[in-house]
């Protein structure tokens, strides 16, 4: 059994919860008057996601990509892997990307990339967690929950090796965690 109890969180129960309506407030604010779509990065965003959504003053519509990202490029010179795309057309739609953490910034970079290159009206991203002082690339988020030092956490949709995601609350992964199969 993997047990999934690590003690002291870095962010609670609460905590995320409070962060996350603030940042609804801030979107419900800003798309009052918009048409919006909400862009799921799969899996690391959907609890953040699912608690977002339903943070907001605003009807949004939802739609998923789902893609892993590697450390080194992969064979055709992508650093993301897609393994399924959106279903929505967001030509002259106003889309919201939101994803679990911002490190080296690669991956958003590079979703971002792809879905400007459909035309949309407008492309801002959502990230609940930031590791600022890791960027590879220029990028910031629209909108980011909580900045962390360079720790490697888990929990809340974060995984190890796609674990410990349903875990309630985000923790610091021991070190001794990580021997885990
Ligand atoms: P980036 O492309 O370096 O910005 O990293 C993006 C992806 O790396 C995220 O979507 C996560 O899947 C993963 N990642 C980066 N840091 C962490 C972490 O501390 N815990 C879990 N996943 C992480
Ligand atoms: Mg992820």
């Amino acid at each position: 059994m993997v047990g999934i109890d690590f003690g002291k969180p870095l962010f609670t129960r609460e905590e995320i919860q409070r962060k996350i309506q603030e940042i609804g407030l801030l979107i419900s604010t800003d798309y009052a008057d918009k048409d919006l779509i909400a862009v799921g990065v799969l899996k690391g965003a959907l609890f953040f996601m699912s608690d977002l959504l339903r943070s907001l003053r605003i009807s949004v519509r939802m739609d998923f990509i789902h893609c892993t990202s590697s450390a080194t490029k992969g064979q055709d010179g992508n650093p993301v892997r897609m393994l399924c795309d959106m279903k929505e057309e967001i030509k002259g739609k106003h889309v919201l990307l939101i994803e679990d953490i911002m490190d080296s910034g690669v991956t958003i970079d590079y979703l971002k990339k792809m879905l400007l290159e459909r035309g949309p009206a407008s492309l801002k991203v959502c990230v609940l967690l930031d590791k600022t002082g890791r960027r590879q690339v220029p990028i910031e988020a629209d909108y980011a929950g909580f900045r962390i030092p360079n720790k490697y956490v888990v929990g809340y949709g974060l995984d190890y090796k796609d674990r410990y995601r349903n875990l309630p609350y985000i923790a610091v992964l021991p070190v001794e965690e990580r021997q885990v199969p």
